[in-house]
């Protein structure tokens, strides 16, 4: 399986598996790729439709819907009834995931036989450098998937009080040294602010003993996490979407979610099995095999949850 964009889409061949499209069907199906990112997975659960079929794309972040709009008009073949290689219907909205059940009335969507999570941050985003995703670089440190919503990162830094500072790094970074970083973040910014990711991360490695590295990973990126979740308020999108979606399945349709962290999972997880409407068909997580974890480290701490709608 060949993807034509620079995200490489993690547990590819588990997603299709499970999003059960491989049965056969002769009624029209909808698939939502809530979190369209770099097009990856969207572009082979279009490859398992028919023209009849809807697909529907959503991301929070403006220049991924643009990015994958210009990779689509370029690479797919228009929907023709008549030709034989024609792809379904298509349609990219950037909104929130968590938005879906009015979406669904504003845009006229049917009942959907595929949802698709996938969690965190695509790598189009590491790969800006403007936006301060990747702190190996200069760009501001800004961290929101839509920069028309919220605070930026920076800004979020600049007046946050410093004990709701370390929660936050604690909590949505599980990082063990987050009050020394909240201290260091508070000091800093009383003679200048921390502007960049840059300057993030340098600070960040200050406080953490053994310095840069820690392990395998770059001991800022739990950091990076905190205040990425923080600023996207990505946990309360994650909790409502959970409990709104099971709404937008058809009976027999399926929800699949591809989490990075544990507290996305956990979220995930009792989600599921607390939902009357839903069946869990994964009792434990999917993860990626070994092969996938060593040609794509991003996937390594990658967990799929499957589940079908039954009421
Ligand atoms: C891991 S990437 C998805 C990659 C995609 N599956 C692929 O194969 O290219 C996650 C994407 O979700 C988007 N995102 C994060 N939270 C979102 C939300 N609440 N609603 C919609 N999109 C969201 C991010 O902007 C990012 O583009």
């Amino acid at each position: 399986m060949v993807s034509p964009t620079v995200h490489i889409p993690v547990l590819l061949q588990e997603v299709i598996h499970w999003s059960g499209l491989e049965r056969a069907s002769n009624e029209s199906r909808t698939v939502v790729d809530g979190t369209l990112g770099g097009g990856g997975h969207a572009w082979h659960l279009i490859e398992a439709l028919h023209p009849r079929d809807f697909f529907i794309g959503i991301d929070r972040d403006a220049a991924a819907i643009d990015r994958v709009t210009e990779l689509f008009d370029r690479l797919l073949p228009p929907n023709q009834a008549a030709a034989s290689r024609s792809t379904c219907r298509i349609r990219l909205i950037q909104s929130s995931y968590r938005d879906l059940p009015s979406l669904m009335v504003d845009h006229s969507i049917p009942k959907a036989d595929c949802i698709l999570l996938d969690l965190g941050l695509s790598s189009d985003q590491l790969d800006d450098t403007s936006r301060g995703f990747s702190f190996r670089t200069g760009g501001t440190l800004d961290l929101r998937f839509c920069t028309e919503e919220g605070i930026s990162a920076s800004d979020l830094l600049a007046k946050i009080d410093e004990k709701e500072l370390a929660d936050i790094i604690y909590q949505f970074g599980e990082e063990r040294f987050s009050r020394r970083i909240a201290r260091a973040i508070v000091e800093r910014r009383r003679h200048s602010p921390v502007r960049t990711a840059e300057e993030l991360a340098e600070l960040v490695h200050r406080c953490v003993p053994g310095g840069k590295i820690h392990g395998r990973i770059d001991s800022a990126t739990r950091t990076f996490q905190a205040l990425r979740i923080a600023v996207n308020h990505e946990l309360e999108h994650l909790k409502t979407a959970i409990d709104r979606l099971p709404d937008c399945l058809a009976p027999g349709g399926r929800l699949l979610v591809i989490s990075f962290h544990s507290l996305e999972d956990r979220i995930v997880k009792h989600a599921m099995r607390e939902c009357a409407q839903l069946q869990v068909l994964t009792k434990k997580p999917i993860l990626p095999s070994d092969s996938e974890s060593y040609e794509n480290p991003r996937s390594r701490s990658a967990k799929l949850r499957v589940a079908e709608r039954v009421s």
